[in-house]
């Protein structure tokens, strides 16, 4: 297959880092097209363990051409952080490029996150305060700065001129903080431009290229389907589309030509930050899902919220996407547990529903509907072939398959590569 989107089933943090570094070993091209350094992508490799935030999770393979499509708003300064630990510790970034047409995310932009947070007091979003809603904003708005704009240096400085002086009038009469310096800025960003030179290109030419060669491209998604900007718990979202349908506009790529569209859903299901959660636990069990899976946050460290799966988010999420295959995650940390249970529907106002909400209002209503399935309290880390796991967690699979409705290419029983049963091949 050539083009494989990888994207996240639900909240987010599905383990889509995992299965990108263990797809990679087959691909020519991973390619970012959303979001920024708001995800968290943890990969476990031979070189060590790695929080990716903006580099795509294919860069351990050396021969991997990584893109970081126009979709992404790109925080240079985190992105040379990144690039500066991955060396340290091994790790090429020579085929790694950056789309001349990605947002950056400037320092008014970080203030912003933070300030508008403060101002939202009880109503706060629990965003990951990367910049990421003020820089979309900005996109929209047509005062975004693109990475390729930093090679005219005599342009950027007119530009940036102009858009601070609005940012400063923000900052200092709508919050009262400090206005930022626009010398000191501009150096900043010139510096990042220099360094990020060599790695910027028109990346919608590479990626189309590829594709009509027949080369193995993967679509990394980030975040996840809830938190997409318009069929996620709005306003609990992130600021751009998390959808496989993001990757088009976030890549320049025709939509023709994704050959295969990978859900990556965890066998329960978390959530960071605020927001309607129909299967949160607040009870021992949702405890020790969280310590057992080490449920914090790869980007904030926040501790996750921790619930059962929920069939009906995940019967939305699937219907956007059209998923031919799930990629079923942290399997493994179910297997201590004698029963298992599924929401398959929510009840509220005295009546059953099974589709997803648009309203958060309406959606804090809503009580799971329970459907409770044997568990095999057996460890499964060592199940490398599906016919290894216990028949309870077997039909666990099963019943996952019928909900979403697609069958499942591949289940992961560890964080490791090899921790993997390949179902069905994927890339
Ligand atoms: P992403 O943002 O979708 O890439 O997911 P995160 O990296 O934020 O969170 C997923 C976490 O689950 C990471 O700590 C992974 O190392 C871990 N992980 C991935 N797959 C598995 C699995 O099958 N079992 C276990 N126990 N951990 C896994
Ligand atoms: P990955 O790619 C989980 C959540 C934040 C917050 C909301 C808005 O690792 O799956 P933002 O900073 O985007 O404005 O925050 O979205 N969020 C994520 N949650 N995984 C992520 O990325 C997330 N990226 C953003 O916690 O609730
Ligand atoms: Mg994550």
């Amino acid at each position: 297959m050539s083009v494989v989107a990888v994207i996240g089933g639900q909240w987010g943090d599905e383990g889509k880092g995992k299965i990108i570094d263990l797809l990679s070993e087959r691909a020519n091209m991973v390619a970012r097209f959303s979001g920024g350094s708001n995800a968290g992508h943890t990969v476990l490799n031979p070189y060590g363990e790695f929080r990716m935030h903006l580099v795509p999770s294919g860069i351990f393979h050396p021969e991997v051409v990584c893109i970081i499509g126009n979709g992404v708003v790109l925080d240079p300064k985190t992105l040379l952080e990144e690039l500066e630990s991955l060396h340290s510790r091994g790790v090429e970034t020579k085929n790694l490029y950056i789309s001349d047409r990605a947002h950056l995310v400037m320092p008014y932009h970080l203030l912003l996150d933070s300030l508008e947070e403060e101002a939202r007091g009880g109503g706060a979003l629990g965003t990951t305060r990367k910049g990421i809603g003020p820089a979309f904003v900005d996109k929209v708005q047509r005062l975004g700065i693109r990475a390729g704009e930093l090679l005219d240096k005599e342009n950027f400085l007119e530009r940036l001129h102009f858009v601070l002086e609005q940012k400063n009038l923000i900052l200092t009469r709508v919050y009262g903080a400090k206005p930022l310096s626009l010398e000191e800025v501009y150096q900043d960003y010139c510096q990042y431009g220099e360094r990020l030179r060599p790695f910027i290109r028109e990346t919608e030419v590479m990626v189309e290229e590829a594709a009509q060669r027949g080369d193995r491209v993967l679509l990394e998604g980030s975040q996840g389907t809830m938190l997409d900007i318009d069929f996620g718990t709005y306003p609990y979202v992130t600021s751009c589309s998390a959808i496989v349908g993001g990757s088009c506009p976030g890549l320049g790529l025709s939509p023709i030509r994704i050959d295969r569209i990978i859900g990556v859903f965890k066998a329960y299901t978390t959530r960071v930050g605020a927001g309607p959660m129909p299967t949160e636990l607040f009870d021992e069990t949702g405890e020790l899902i969280r310590e057992r899976a080490h449920e914090y946050g790869a980007t904030t460290g926040r501790p996750r919220r921790c619930g059962w799966f929920d069939g009906v988010a995940c019967r939305l999420s699937s219907q956007l996407n059209g998923f031919t295959g799930i990629a079923l995650t942290r399997l493994d940390i179910l297997d201590v547990f004698p029963s298992l249970k599924i929401c398959t529907g929510y009840k509220v106002d005295g009546e059953t529903i099974t589709r997803f909400p648009s309203s958060i209002a309406f959606l804090e209503r809503c009580q799971p509907l329970w459907e409770e399935v044997e568990g095999g309290e057996c460890d499964i880390s060592g199940a490398r072939q599906f016919d290894d796991l216990p028949p309870q967690a077997r039909s666990y699979v099963r019943r996952l398959e019928e909900i979403i409705g697609c069958p499942v290419d591949l289940i992961s029983v560890g964080p490791r590569r090899e921790e993997t049963i390949m179902v069905r091949e994927i890339i």
